[in-house]
């Protein structure tokens, strides 16, 4: 079900669980590579870390209806953030896509870029946005497909409340650190994320549904909400949310009679 929210770009597509929220989001993942192919250019893809997109990742690497839709050597791959740990260690974000997709799949030596885990945060900041612009060489830094994840608290990528990491304009890749636990981050910007032409939310759990519905009706973007700065400058935002973390929908088109579109 496609639903229409305060947010005119972005559309809600509610599915039944995590593993429909996985099969569609693989589906999406394989039309950017096929639009990139067709347009005889890389397919950039700027990976999310945490849990929900493990099964995305597991499903692109193993089903043949996925894996053998995609054209490998055309995919390059970069991260939306990384907790400051080696890649080895199991909250790398580069090291949990690494095992769950791209050991297993046949993309170009030299078109994997992981956030690199240098001891200071401002230096790994800064090295991966040379990576970046090194990368896109005299194209736009604009990723043709980035996918994100949703805190609770509202965070996106590693960008939390308060107050993302200054970065407008050229900054592409701050440091940043996570309030929970003072734990180091790297993230792209927002404006890094807005420039690309297809960002994908991947939202799943009852626990994500009050956040997720905030910050969907959010008419502002606004800076303690970090998820509500992701708006597309030019390209396309969706958000794929299971039922639990969507189950607001339901209750808000029972009292409104259906306001929301169907
Ligand atoms: C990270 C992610 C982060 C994640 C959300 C949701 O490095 O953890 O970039 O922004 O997407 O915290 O995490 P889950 O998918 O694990 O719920």
């Amino acid at each position: 079900m496609i639903t229409a929210i305060p947010q005119p770009e972005a559309r809600l597509l509610i599915l039944e669980d995590e593993a429909a929220v996985a099969r569609e989001a693989a589906r999406r993942f394989v039309a950017a590579a096929s639009r990139a192919v067709e347009a005889g250019t890389l397919c950039r893809v700027a990976l999310s870390g945490g849990r929900t997109p493990l099964r995305t990742y597991r499903l692109l690497a193993t089903d043949g209806m996925f894996r053998d839709s995609i054209h490998w050597p055309s995919m390059e791959f970069f991260w939306g953030d990384e907790r400051c740990v080696p890649h080895d260690h199991p909250d790398s974000n580069y090291g949990a896509a690494w095992e769950a997709l791209l050991r297993h799949v046949p993309v170009e030596q030299g078109r994997v870029h992981p956030i690199p885990d240098a001891p200071e945060p401002a230096l790994a900041a800064e090295a991966y946005q040379a990576t970046l612009r090194r990368a896109f060489g005299s194209d736009p830094v604009r990723f043709d497909l980035v996918l994100l994840g949703l805190g609770p608290d509202g965070h996106t990528a590693s960008l939390f409340p308060p107050a993302p990491p200054a970065g407008e304009g050229d900054v592409l890749v701050a440091a940043a650190r996570r309030p929970q636990d003072g734990s180091e981050r790297v993230t792209l910007t927002p404006a890094a994320l807005n420039a690309a032409h297809q960002i994908l939310f991947l939202v799943t759990g009852a626990e994500k549904a009050e956040m997720l519905r905030s910050v969907l009706a959010a008419k502002e973007p606004d800076p303690a909400v970090p998820a509500t700065l992701i708006r597309p400058d030019r390209g396309r935002i969706a958000w794929l949310a299971d039922q639990t973390a969507a189950e607001w929908v339901a209750e808000e088109t029972e009292d409104s009679h259906g306001g929301v579109e169907p």
